[in-house]
């Protein structure tokens, strides 16, 4: 008798199970029930390095990267250049290329740098080296339309170098220059923070918590009747 089907069944079973699980942890406010867990876009079918941890995949307590204005940063400072917003009525200053914070999450989200793609290993170094997947491989296989059934869109997730078709980012945020702005102080506008030298600066975190998804996606509030927008416009 072959008991072998019955074992490849128990198996795929097992899998569609951890796959199921997978897709209702991804709206939590903790890193590990969101989509930045990468082990578990390890199980959904994606081939990534399985490292044991979760918070490795960005920061590590030691030889962190220091170029990176995120603490204890786990990656390599994406090369760019990057193509910047621009328009006849922005009236305030922008940066020639992507700058601090933003270059952390860009690390992943410009897909020149593999997801699993880390500086340093845990030291129980648990899964293979980098497996070269970046993230357009997600946006494009893992979560689009019904794949997996009932599931979620991630298809923006790979913005490119080209960031002329998103929201200014490394942009001073300066209410002097536009009336039509929330005032700031002491480096926030409202309850969101503004980065750089002089914490003056809109960049991706302003808008977006990497570690909370219950306001999807990632963000610091909600944008219900667009309230995030209106935390700093005034229009
Ligand atoms: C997908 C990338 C990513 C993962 C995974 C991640 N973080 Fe972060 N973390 C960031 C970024 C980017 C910042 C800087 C943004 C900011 O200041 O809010 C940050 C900032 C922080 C900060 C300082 C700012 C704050 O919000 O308090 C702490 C502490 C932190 N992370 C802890 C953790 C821990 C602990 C884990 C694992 C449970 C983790 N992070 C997982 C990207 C990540
Ligand atoms: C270690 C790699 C990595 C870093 C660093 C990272 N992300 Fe992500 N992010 C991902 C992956 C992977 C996904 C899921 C993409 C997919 O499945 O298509 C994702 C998804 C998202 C989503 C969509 C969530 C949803 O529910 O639709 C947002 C928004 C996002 N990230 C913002 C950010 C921001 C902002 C930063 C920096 C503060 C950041 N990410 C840093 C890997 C990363
Ligand atoms: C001014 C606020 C703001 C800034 C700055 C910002 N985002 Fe977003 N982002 C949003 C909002 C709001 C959404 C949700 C849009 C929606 O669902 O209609 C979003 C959606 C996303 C998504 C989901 C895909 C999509 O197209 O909807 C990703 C990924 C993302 N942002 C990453 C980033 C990264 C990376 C940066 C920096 C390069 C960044 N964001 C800067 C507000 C911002
Ligand atoms: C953290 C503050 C902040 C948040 C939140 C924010 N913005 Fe902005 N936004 C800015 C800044 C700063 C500029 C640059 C304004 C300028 O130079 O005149 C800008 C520029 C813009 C522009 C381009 C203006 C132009 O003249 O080209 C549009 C449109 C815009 N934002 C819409 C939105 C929308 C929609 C949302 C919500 C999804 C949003 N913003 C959230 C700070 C913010």
């Amino acid at each position: 008798m072959n008991k072998w089907p019955s074992i490849t069944s128990t198996l795929v079973l097992m899998l569609c199970m951890a796959m199921a699980t997978t897709a209702s942890a991804q709206f939590g406010n903790k890193v590990s029930d969101t989509p930045h867990n990468l082990r578990e876009a390890t199980v959904s079918g994606m081939t990534l390095s399985d490292y044991g941890e979760i918070c490795v995949y960005c920061h590590t307590p030691h030889n962190n990267n220091l170029d990176i204005e995120a603490p204890l940063w786990n990656r390599d400072e994406p090369v760019g250049p990057y193509d910047m917003y621009n328009s006849p009525t922005l009236d305030m200053t922008i940066a020639n290329s992507a700058e601090g914070v933003s270059l952390a999450c860009l690390s992943c989200h410009d897909n020149t740098i593999a997801l699993d793609q880390i500086i340093n290993r845990p030291s129980a170094k648990l899964g293979t080296d980098a497996s070269g997947i970046g993230i357009e491989t997600c946006a494009t296989q893992c979560h689009v339309g019904a794949n997996p059934v009932g599931g979620i869109n991630f298809e923006g997730t790979n913005m490119t170098a080209n960031l002329e078709n998103d929201h200014p980012i490394s942009i001073i945020y300066d209410p002097s220059k536009d009336a039509q702005f929330q005032p700031a102080s002491a480096g926030k506008v409202g309850g969101l923070p503004l980065y750089g030298p002089n914490k003056d600066r809109v960049e991706c975190a302003s808008c977006h918590n990497p570690h909370d998804n219950s306001e999807r996606p990632f963000l610091r509030m909600s944008n219900l009747n667009s309230a995030l927008c209106l935390t700093c416009h005034d229009i």
